[in-house]
């Protein structure tokens, strides 16, 4: 029989719009300019992201997908998972293989898909609901970086944190992210991690400057969002997309760089902005591992890595980490 899936909202639109203007004013009028990445995904942004995730340059979600079709039975093999929680769910499109795997496993009984985006979350956990007819499903609206205290108890649970989401954190974000995470586990239950590898840097910025200018539209999406949010009046079409290979931070870093000089106002933040020719503005981090690098990140964190998949060409990593 089919349940109705419940939802717990712990984030409001105007918590989300209020975090909005803290992070837009203490990014823009920093030395250089920056924004997180957490306000590309409105409903334009998650269109354009679930795009981005078929381009033919854009290898993780593929990548990992083929993984977890591979390896999914070993993973619930090795977590033995009662309630699979997902941080950042969205779509939750990759989860239907480990929700699969979890119930042929016989043990999975609770789906509980955490993202910030409660309409993607919505309709994911009707979705889910409808096709997994015996798992029970918990929606949580909420910023995953702050609300790992909601997680349900009521048996043991593998943390999915997939896509390779991590590498939107910087070094020390993650120490303590993951750190949170441990905090809130008990011992013997799983963190399931999926990490972006260090490869060809040609191969990693290709994946970020698609050759059909989708993710420029994502990148450019977000002075959208801050020109409908905060009634500010970016001019979109004067700003370019850039992605770049820092090999010293081992990360991806996407920029938007102002074609001209410009004043932009923040109506609602009563801001102005200077910009000046050629200024960039940077917009993401994405952090790529190094199998050995991100096992050790795990082990501070007080995780023992148990079972690592990668695939033939060692770009992407599922990591089953245990609460030590
Ligand atoms: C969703 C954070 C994993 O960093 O690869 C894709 C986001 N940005 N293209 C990534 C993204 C540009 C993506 N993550």
């Amino acid at each position: 029989m089919t349940r109705t899936p419940s939802l717990d909202v712990h984030l409001q639109p105007d918590q989300l719009k209020a975090a909005l203007r803290k992070d837009a004013e203490a990014g823009l009028t920093s030395s250089p300019k920056w924004l997180p990445p957490k306000y590309f995904y409105d409903a334009r942004g998650s269109e354009l992201y679930e795009q981005i995730t078929v381009l033919p340059e854009y290898y993780p979600t593929r990548t990992e997908r083929e993984l977890l079709r591979r390896f999914a039975r070993d993973i619930a093999a090795a977590a033995s998972p009662e309630i699979l929680v997902e941080l950042g769910s969205g779509s939750s499109e990759k989860t239907r293989l480990l929700l699969d795997a979890g119930v042929a496993h016989g043990s999975l009984h609770t789906y509980v898909p955490q993202d910030v985006s409660a309409s993607a979350l919505a309709a994911a956990a009707e979705q889910i609901a409808a096709e997994f007819p015996s798992l029970a499903v918990h929606g949580v609206v909420s910023d995953f970086s702050k609300s790992l205290h909601h997680l349900p108890r009521g048996g043991r649970r593998t943390i999915a944190f997939l896509g390779g989401t991590i590498g939107n954190m910087v070094p020390g974000e993650r120490a303590e992210f993951l750190s949170g995470i441990a905090d809130v586990l008990e011992p013997g239950e799983y963190l399931l991690m999926g990490a972006i590898l260090v490869t060809d840097p040609s191969v990693l910025v290709a994946a970020y400057d698609d050759a059909a200018g989708v993710t420029a539209q994502f990148n450019l999406n977000v002075l959208q969002v801050l020109n409908t949010q905060l009634n500010a009046d970016f001019p979109v079409e004067d700003f370019r997309h850039v992605a770049l290979w820092d090999r010293e931070n081992a990360w991806i870093e996407m920029r938007l760089e102002a074609a001209r000089a410009m004043s932009v106002r923040i109506k609602e933040l009563d801001l102005d902005i200077e910009f000046s020719a050629g200024e960039q503005l940077r917009t993401e981090i994405s952090a790529k591992f190094t199998l050995d690098g991100i096992v050790k990140e795990l082990a501070d964190a007080g995780f023992a890595v148990e079972r690592t998949w990668t695939d033939p060409d060692d770009r992407f990593a599922l990591l089953a980490a245990a609460r030590e």
